[in-house]
């Protein structure tokens, strides 16, 4: 699993905000009640001193024994002076300790050599956050999938209806998300007509694929190909571009949405290819959505691009009548029946 290093930093940034907060609180509850019994101040300094004596003795080497026995003893009995006079102020006695957002790693996001669950928590919020402009409303999800927007009446050509169509695409992005794995996962080409769910079955992928820990990165093919325009020709942050490149080729999931809605230049022809190309040589899949059937995709792209799609990409046919328009018609027929 390869997480995306940029969501990562802004994860370690808001662990980093949390531990400080946690800590200026401890410091404010510190004087707080220092200020009301400077007493507990005194016995802070003595509890501090005593550890500083049990290191040295420690250090010493010979025979500290009976030496750290004492300290001990000494430190215990400081403890207890603490307990009794936060008990008199009506404190809990672990009222001063130290206070950590997650008790596994103390806010610190690591267990060992392995990254803290708080932290990987984090990674995902800031992954749906990244990932917003697809999952926009949030309402796109497998179970609000509706088939009855398509129609089952059988098409003569195909014996098909369009519902059974999608009843095969719904249950084929179902399981690809359910079971995505980088090692074993195809690619997707969801190829259909305006209005049929693609971008809605591509967001249902997205977010479950990113709820299991992997980098999902969406862009339309737009601008996923004007990042490599401006790279080329010196436009924007230089170093913000080859990030964001980066990101596109290496995520474990990349969603590309309305590819062949891009003009149609050898430049975009040649940022497509290296998009893909880069991506299959890193091993990482991707969801293409587009209007286009594999015989427009053949006369608009060139060969090396069409090998790599028919080679890598399962394809998924979507069926149908525009949901937009729909959706449209619905909502003025309750409008005429009121
Ligand atoms: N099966 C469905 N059930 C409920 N709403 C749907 C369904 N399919 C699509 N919609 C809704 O219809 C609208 C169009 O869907 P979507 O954007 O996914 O289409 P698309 O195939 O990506 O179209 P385009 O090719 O124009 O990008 C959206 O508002 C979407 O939420
Ligand atoms: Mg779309």
């Amino acid at each position: 699993m390869s997480l995306d290093g940029k969501l990562l930093a802004r994860a370690r940034d808001r662990l980093e905000t949390i531990r400080r907060e946690n800590e200026a609180d401890t410091r404010r509850r510190r004087e707080t009640v220092y200020a009301r019994n400077p007493k507990i101040r005194e016995i802070e300094r003595s509890l501090q001193e005593t550890m500083i004596s049990a290191m040295g003795a420690a250090l010493s080497g010979c025979d500290a024994r009976e030496a750290l026995a004492a300290v001990k003893e000494e430190n215990i009995d400081l403890q207890e002076q603490r307990v009794l006079e936060l008990t008199r102020m009506g404190l809990p006695m672990d009222y001063l300790d130290d206070r950590y957002s997650c008790p596994d790693c103390h806010d610190t996001g690591s267990q060992g050599t392995k990254i803290c669950h708080c932290l990987m928590e984090l990674y995902r919020e800031e992954q749906a956050k990244d990932l917003s402009a697809l999952l926009k409303l949030g309402e796109e999800t497998f179970d609000s999938f509706d088939l009855s927007y398509y129609s089952d009446s059988v098409n003569p050509a195909t014996g098909m209806s369009p519902r059974q169509v999608m009843e095969t695409a719904f249950e084929t992005c179902l399981v690809y998300a359910n079971k995505f794995s980088p090692d074993t996962s195809p690619s997707l080409f969801l190829s259909g007509a305006p209005g049929l769910g693609k971008t809605f079955l591509s967001a249902c992928i997205a977010r479950e694929v990113a709820a299991k820990g992997y980098s999902v990165v969406y862009e339309t093919a737009v601008a996923a190909l004007a990042k490599y325009e401006s790279e080329r020709f010196g436009r924007g942050d230089p170093e913000e571009l080859r990030g964001d490149i980066r990101r596109l080729e290496s995520c474990d999931l990349l969603i590309l949405d309305d590819l062949g809605t891009e003009y149609p230049s050898v430049f975009t022809v040649t940022a497509l290819y290296t998009l893909l190309n880069s991506r299959l040589v890193n091993r990482k899949k991707t969801v293409i959505s587009s209007n286009l059937s594999m015989r427009d995709l053949e006369l608009r792209y060139n060969p090396a691009i069409m090998s790599r799609i028919n080679g890598d990409y399962s394809l998924v046919k979507f069926e149908g009548s525009d949901i937009r328009r729909l959706r449209r018609e619905r909502r003025l027929t309750k409008q005429d029946d009121r």
